[in-house]
């Protein structure tokens, strides 16, 4: 069941919408940013709020590569993997991450800090290897930038 506080938040969402089924993205973002993920129980809730069916909503949490669909860890690190970053050091950089964190894509370390995702091009190919870690790009890795920069996350 959506929590008073979920469904007032996209109450407030359809407000600014001339369609429920628009407030689709946020609903999902708005369940997730509250209980960090969005399982078959919250699609369910979500799509009878919205007046859609459960496999609507599903198909977009899916499409949506920053909707999770299983936890995560506190933490989740997008990879870029597409062509700048794959020159520029992107088996370098997902060598270490496996090495340091013990993990592989759609995995989370074992102390439930990290999970590491792939992701195509972020938009920071003048600065490959590039990721990002929630909500923050950080480019130019280099193996002691990428050891400082995981060290700061707790
Ligand atoms: S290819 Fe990685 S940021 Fe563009």
């Amino acid at each position: 069941m959506l929590s008073a506080e979920e469904r007032e938040e996209i109450e407030a969402e359809l407000q600014r919408y001339p369609d429920r089924q628009a407030v689709c993205i946020d609903a999902l973002l708005i369940v997730q940013r509250h209980r960090g993920w969005v399982s078959d129980e919250a699609v369910r809730d979500i799509a009878e709020a919205l007046a859609m069916s459960p496999a609507e909503v599903d198909a977009v949490a899916t499409f949506y590569n920053r909707v999770f669909r299983r936890p995560v860890g506190r933490h989740v690190i997008f990879l870029c993997d597409s062509v700048s970053c794959w020159i520029m050091g992107y088996g370098r950089v997902r060598a270490q991450l496996a090495a340091r964190l013990g993990i592989g894509f759609g995995e989370t370390s074992a102390d439930g800090r990290f999970t590491l995702l792939p992701a195509p091009c972020l938009g920071a190919c003048d600065h490959a290897p590039a990721m990002m870690i929630d909500d923050t790009l950080h480019g130019d890795l280099d193996p002691e930038r990428l050891d400082a920069l995981l060290d700061r996350y707790s």
